[in-house]
């Protein structure tokens, strides 16, 4: 599964380097396009020529050494990578990679890189176990890194304990696991028709004044791309938003919950996904004025009546629909989600903390819980195109297993 996969090898300062040579030369043949790039620690055990030697290609380690002027090498890179992993990944390298240090290639072509990094930590016992070393580990996590655990055994400082660089065998194993799940994903919604709803609804006062919330539609947007990147037909039902519709997705644009109502309903018996991460309003003024309200004298008084609730309409009418409701919520989350799971006959309520850093509205990122019949999954703050990927791969888990009872 390497094979044909172009991998960006960061080798940083450790004696485990030597193991980095025999990794570049079974990734290489095993088929895999390998660059290497150094620190200068890591060029005190090993020499690049070494790396040039077996990935057959040239061996970066200065970010101001642009062998080509047509391009930027450590932009070019982060372009090139399909996957970086960082092997041996010692506890400095770690450090910065959390903290947004980018002092030298490898730290800031990681941080212009969008590929998934893969890091194979090395280093004595007592520092892998420092709280400085977890917490960063942690940290990475959370930014969505993959971590080859390392082994147990002698190090070559003299300790006997866990910090030794995992095998290449073992590296190149991981690797395959993942590109092969890689290319399942892809095909995840394969044939299915997914809906999803994103974004605020406006509930118009007068012709110039309405009710809204603060949803981008961000969350909604991320999770028509990953729909779509896994194959599926996506109908994306969204109200006001500056997102970007993705390619390849079929856009209806509403804007009172009313609209998004009725326009779920056209689409919702062919479905077999129903996304409903848009913000409805649960509320909306009795009157709408025909003409502009004029300001007078005194309070101005607006009554408002409840929307339909759309994801409980659906609850109601559903068949064979797969139902994914959100939840945004300031505490009590998990208790919230699984009374919205069962009031509204869902399949699944996503929840997440509005107020926790990383979450919410207008954020790149998301951590949510997702609440179905079976259990609750917590996830680590995720892009949203990644937390959506997951949403998806749970709820086709959740198909399948329900398809497998019905048979049996
Ligand atoms: N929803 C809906 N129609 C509405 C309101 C909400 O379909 N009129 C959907 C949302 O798209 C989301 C879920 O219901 O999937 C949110 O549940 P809801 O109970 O409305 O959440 P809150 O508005 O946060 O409600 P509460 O005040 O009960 O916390």
């Amino acid at each position: 599964m390497v094979r044909g996969k172009k991998i960006l090898l960061c080798v940083s300062g450790g004696i485990a380097v030597y193991k980095a040579a025999a990794l570049t030369s079974k990734l290489v043949q095993s088929g895999a396009e390998v660059k290497v790039m150094m620190t200068e620690s890591a060029q005190k055990f090993v020499t690049p020529l070494t790396f040039q030697a077996l990935s057959r290609q040239d061996v970066y380690w200065d970010t101001f050494d642009e062998k080509d002027s047509s391009k930027i090498a450590h932009i070019d890179l982060a372009d090139w990578a399909d996957l970086v992993l960082v092997a041996p990944a010692t506890a400095n390298m770690i450090g910065k990679l959390a903290n947004g240090i980018a002092d030298d290639m490898i730290s800031t072509t990681i941080m212009a890189s969008t590929a998934t990094v893969w890091i194979a930590p090395a280093m004595n016992v007592h520092m892998y176990d420092h709280p400085a070393v977890k917490k960063n580990i942690n940290t990475l996590f959370d930014f969505g890194y993959r971590f080859v655990e390392p082994s147990e055994g002698y190090l070559a400082c003299g300790y006997v304990g866990k910090g030794r660089l995992e095998e290449p065998e073992r590296i190149i194993q991981l690797l395959d696991l993942h590109f092969s799940k890689k290319t399942n994903i892809e095909t995840l919604l394969k044939g299915k028709k997914v809906v999803i709803t994103a974004g605020p609804t406006r509930e118009m006062v007068d012709p110039v004044r309405f009710f809204s919330n603060r949803s981008t539609g961000k969350m909604g947007f991320a999770l028509a791309e990953a729909a779509s990147e896994l194959g599926a037909h996506v109908t994306l039902i969204s109200g006001p938003s500056h997102e970007t519709i993705p390619t390849g997705v079929e856009f209806i644009s509403v804007n009172s919950a009313e609209e998004m109502y009725q326009q779920v309903h056209s689409v919702f018996k062919e479905a077999d996904i129903v996304v409903k991460s848009a913000a409805v309003a649960d509320y909306r003024p009795i009157e709408v004025f025909e003409n502009k309200l004029k300001k007078k004298d005194g309070n101005l008084v607006i009554e408002f009546e409840r929307t339909k609730d759309i994801l409980m309409s659906l609850g109601e009418l559903k068949e064979h629909q797969y139902l994914i409701g959100f939840a945004a919520e300031t505490t009590n989350v998990e208790e919230y989600a699984k009374a919205k799971l069962e009031k509204k006959r869902a399949d699944m309520i996503v929840s997440n903390n509005v107020k926790e850093e990383g979450s919410g509205f207008g954020t790149d990122t998301n951590r949510v819980l997702i609440v179905t019949k079976d259990g609750s999954i917590n996830l680590p703050v995720l892009p949203k195109v990644e937390v959506s990927k997951e949403i998806f791969k749970e709820a086709i888990n959740q198909m399948k297993r329900a398809n497998q009872d019905e048979r049996s």
